[in-house]
């Protein structure tokens, strides 16, 4: 099918807090590339975003700041635009679920399914606290994890041992904010059929969009397979759109409901206030030849390929996404980027510390995009990546160019005159770029694409070391005017291939070159500047980045771990409860326990084991070996060794790691989830029996 007109949308950001480089790198920045090449090919194309301003993480950052909900998102929608702009995310609209418009639009959407019967009402017992007379959702429910047994995991997440979790299964569950302890109450909510689209979305998704990611397409493949259950889609909650439906105070549209929905409504925004330059916005949502691509992250999967396509089918007059592509997340330095241990590089940061340099971070985030796999985003492959490609291969490249035209040809581009065989094999090679470039990014594949364009500057380089110019001018100048005409026209080239990926180098290179316009189509012509066309003035394309500023990056990061681990250790003794005392048991059941003490004799780690310690215990009775899973709590294990230990002395022998254990050390569980190895509080014989 031809399509008319591409519709782009980016996963729209919580305003709770400000964007950093996972979200870029894991939406922003490949669906700005792709939106810049469409417009660069003459394409008609609309690009919408906006912040995600309901929901619970944003009443919690309220909570936390001491603010109202208001006035979060108002603070952080701005911060997030303006990041945006600033980095060169080029939206035709970046708005917000709390306008006017959205709500309506959004509750009007709602209301349309209610009237024709498309959801279903359905009562459950959810977690309530008495005491401030609201019911919790699963992010504001904390309780003792049922895996790992850390205090504080919260309702959907122990974010400890990473299990996903339901409120149901923590142990002694209180509100995250009150701390008070929470209790079932029935409430009723309005659910999505999920299941009957069920077979529908097979064969949507399954059958006819095979060609999706394989993350994506086997993300939704294993939703399927475990059967889709009925969603709700409103809340009790006090922020967000208000159920429009009678009886149904208190209770609002889930914002999973809203902010899909969010893309139609900030079309419909932009569209109504500019109707002459956008047209109707039922153009861009209900008309079959306008294909849809949401650009979204691995977490969101669900959420846009079978719940909004769902919401959009029981309406039935829209059209649905195209494709869908997600990346995987991007760590920092090895640790998984969270908001709210503020492990992250904020954008707003990062231009403070690195003023200018936006298509540098670009640039590393697409070079390292995590559209495979998860991928690591490290200081060092950031300074690395500017000095050895941007500096050294590209910007290199444009300064020789550049700086030689402007001594032996007053900066006015030479005549291309006779072309050799070496040049038209060079020609030939960069020619090649841009079909390659095409089927790159066609296909979503946006790092080895921007590898493609880097290409075309090591082809310029090539061609510049190889013809030496420098050497020719003072005995071949019309030679060395070919030379460099071709490398004038290679560097025009880049400043095309180049556009959607660095706008700003870009956009700076066109005025060394005085280009006044391009287009894609020109892509490998070698007649981009003509024949005496005077350049612009040569500045630095990329600059150098020193150690210096990348060791204070990593010495904050240092800084934070530090305040992390600290904080979490306080909080986990604030929250601390004793376990439940565990059922009753009897004299003569403890009695079949025979603990015993002993001296640790030695104590190491086991070989290929981050779990186990080996200890060497003096019994009493000739010694015995005793393998515990402390490592992890005693990093330097010799200061066991000399320690009396109490241990279980009649489990029967057990081979672990290829060592046999025999018995069992006893430890408690401190605050923080480490183990503490019990001991007598004066020394006995070894060997003495404990009851
Ligand atoms: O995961 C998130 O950050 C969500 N705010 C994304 C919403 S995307 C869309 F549905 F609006
Ligand atoms: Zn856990």
């Amino acid at each position: 099918m031809d399509y008319k007109r591409t519709l782009i949308t980016a996963a729209l950001p919580y305003a709770n807090g400000p964007v950093h480089i996972g979200h870029l790198a894991g939406v922003y920045v490949p669906a700005d590339i792709y939106a810049r090449y469409l417009r660069l090919k003459g394409q008609n194309v609309l690009f919408v975003c906006g912040s995600d301003e309901h929901g619970v993480p944003v009443t919690i950052r309220a909570r936390k700041e001491g603010i109202t909900t208001q006035q979060v998102v108002d603070r952080y929608h701005e911060l997030i635009k303006r990041s945006f702009a600033d980095f060169g995310i080029s939206f035709d609209i970046y708005s917000r679920t709390t306008s006017d418009i959205h709500h309506k639009f959004a509750s009007d959407y709602f209301r349309k399914l209610y009237d024709e019967g498309k959801f279903i009402e359905q009562t459950s017992e959810q977690f309530y606290d008495p005491e401030t007379g609201h019911f919790l959702t699963d992010r504001n429910i904390r309780g003792e994890c049922p895996h790992c047994h850390s205090l504080g995991a919260y309702g959907d997440q122990c974010e400890k041992c990473g299990s996903t979790l339901s409120p149901e299964e923590l142990i002694n569950p209180y509100n995250a904010e009150t701390g008070n302890p929470l209790v079932k109450r029935p409430t009723s909510h309005w659910y999505l059929p999920l299941d009957q689209y069920q077979q529908w979305l097979e064969q949507w998704i399954l059958e006819e969009h095979k060609e999706w990611r394989s993350n994506v397409y086997g993300q939704c493949k294993s939703w399927l397979d475990g059967g889709l259950r009925p969603r709700a889609v409103t809340r009790d909650l006090d922020w967000g759109i208000p159920v429009p439906v009678e009886g149904a105070e208190g209770k609002v549209l889930y914002v999973w409901f809203d902010a899909p929905i969010g893309y139609i409504s900030n079309t419909k925004e932009l569209c109504d206030a500019q109707p002459e330059k956008y047209g109707k916005w039922e153009t861009w949502w209900k008309d079959p030849s306008t294909r849809l691509i949401h650009f979204i992250g691995k977490d969101n999967i669900v959420f846009h390929c079978i719940v909004f396509p769902a919401m959009l089918k029981a309406d039935g007059s829209y059209i649905l996404p195209d494709n869908v592509p997600s990346n995987e997340f991007l760590n920092l330095e090895g640790d998984k980027i969270s908001t709210s241990r503020n492990w992250a590089v904020w954008l707003n940061e990062y231009l403070d510390d690195f003023p200018g340099k936006q298509d540098v971070l670009r640039y590393v985030l697409t070079a390292n995009a995590p559209e495979t796999k998860d991928n690591d985003f490290t200081w060092s492959d950031f300074q690395a990546r500017n000095n050895n490609e941007l500096v050294a291969i590209y910007g290199n490249f444009i300064n020789r160019a550049l700086v030689l035209t402007g001594k032996y040809f007053d900066g006015k581009v030479p005549a291309q005159g006779n072309l050799s065989d070496y040049d038209r094999q060079t020609i030939q090679e960069f020619c090649n770029v841009k079909a390659e470039l095409e089927r790159l990014l066609n296909d979503f594949r946006f790092r080895d694409a921007q590898k493609e364009a880097m290409n075309l500057a090591r082809i310029g380089n090539k061609y510049l070391a190889d013809t030496e110019p420098w050497k020719l001018a003072k005995t071949d100048l019309p030679r060395t005017a070919t030379i460099l005409n071709l490398s004038l026209q290679i560097a025009a080239n880049l400043a095309i291939a180049f556009e959607p990926f660095l706008p700003f180098s870009s956009a700076k290179l066109r005025e060394m070159l005085a280009l006044e316009t391009f287009n894609w189509e020109s892509l490998g012509s070698t007649d981009l500047l003509a024949e005496g066309h005077q350049l612009g003035e040569v500045s630095l394309l990329f600059e150098k980045i020193e150690d210096a500023p990348i060791q204070a990056q990593l010495d904050r990061l240092a800084r934070i771990k530090a305040e992390n681990e600290a904080t979490a250790q306080a909080e986990a003794l604030k929250n601390w409860q004793p376990a439940p005392i565990k059922q009753a048991t009897t004299i003569d059941e403890f009695d079949k326990a025979d603990i015993r003490v002993g001296t640790v004799l030695e104590c190491t780690n086991v070989k290929k084991s981050d779990r186990l310690l080996q200890l060497r215990i003096d019994d009493g009775m000739g010694g015995r070996t005793i393998l515990s899973g402390i490592a992890q709590s005693y990093p330097d294990p010799s200061v066991l060794v000399g320690k009396q230990v109490l241990f279980i002395a009649n489990f029967p022998p057990r081979k672990m790691m290829g060592i046999e254990s025999q018995g069992m050390v006893l430890s408690a569980v401190d605050a923080d989830g480490k183990l503490v190895v019990t001991t007598v509080t004066a020394p006995v014989r070894n060997g003495a029996q404990v009851g």
